[in-house]
This record gives structure tokens, C-alpha cells and sequence, in this order.
């Protein structure tokens, strides 16, 4: 299956220590992103130290004008606070939802731990409506923990 053939690809770019941090999650959103159809908009964000918000470190897919998402706000901000997945279906029947783009159908945000604290998330946007999973969930969480090995 398309999740088990990914998780050794992800743990091989992450292990490139001669490739900068930035670089080597660059190439997994490129990854992701490339290999998984609906996985439209692929970002990782992260907590911007002591501030209360959320900064775009590396994405694959279209620009977003969203970089900074202060805690709260969105799904993103949302999660930053919750420590929970996220998976929303349809973003139309959210209310705390920002919009980067019309085509968005969809969206799954799964928070990033290290050491046991939340320090940021991987986010996806899809143009199809309700791709989600729980395999999504269970591969999100494997690429997150592998992340956070390198950090
Ligand atoms: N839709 C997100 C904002 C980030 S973009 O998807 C890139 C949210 O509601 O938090």
C-alpha cells in the first residue's frame, strides 16, 4: 500500500544529515505532495518561539499569503492549542477556517511533538472532498515522529 511504500522514502530524505533541516522537510512536503494524489498542499508550521503563533517553515504547492497563523485561529491555530488532529472533510462547514485557496475541499492537521511538547504540525489541503483516512492520520503522525527526531 501507497503509505508503506512512502514511510521508508521519508525516513531515507530525513536521514541526510549532510542536507540542511529546512531542506531535507522541504523534500518530504515535495514528496508527499507529488505521490499522494489528493494531497494538494502539503506545509510544515512551526511555533514562533514564545509567540503565540504559528510560522510557515517549508511547503509544497501553490504560495499562501498565510505564514504567521496566530494561535486560535483556523484549523491550524486551532490545533496549536488542542494537540489533537484535525480532519475536516469539508472546510465549507467550518467556521474557524482561513482560506487559501477556492479550490480547497478538504484539510488534515496533525500536530508535531517533541519531547512530548506541541511545536508544530503538518498540514494538508486537498481538492477533493473528504479524502481523509485514519491511514492518513496513522502516516501524518509516523512522518511527524520521524521529523522530530532530526529536530
Ligand atoms: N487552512 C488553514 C490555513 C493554512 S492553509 O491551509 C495553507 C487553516 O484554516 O488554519
Amino acid at each position: 500500500m501507497l503509505f508503506e511504500t512512502l514511510k521508508p522514502l521519508v525516513i531515507n530524505l530525513l536521514s541526510d544529515s549532510q542536507t540542511s533541516v529546512t531542506d531535507r522537510l522541504q523534500q518530504v512536503c515535495d514528496l508527499l505532495k507529488e505521490r499522494i494524489a489528493y494531497y494538494d498542499w502539503v506545509g510544515f508550521y512551526f511555533k514562533n518561539g514564545d509567540k503565540k503563533e504559528l510560522i510557515l517553515k517549508t511547503y509544497a504547492g501553490d504560495t499562501t499569503d498565510h505564514t504567521v497563523i496566530p494561535f486560535g485561529k483556523g484549523i491550524c491555530g486551532q490545533v496549536a492549542l488542542s494537540n489533537e488532529n484535525f480532519v475536516v472533510p469539508d472546510v465549507q462547514a467550518q467556521d474557524n477556517y482561513i482560506s487559501c485557496s477556492i479550490n480547497v475541499k478538504s484539510e488534515i492537521v496533525i500536530p508535531l511533538f517533541k519531547d512530548g511538547e506541541n511545536i508544530g504540525q503538518i498540514d494538508i489541503d486537498s481538492n477533493t472532498p473528504d479524502p481523509f483516512s485514519e491511514d492518513d492520520e496513522r502516516f501524518l503522525e509516523f512522518v511527524n515522529q520521524e521529523v522530530a527526531r532530526i529536530l
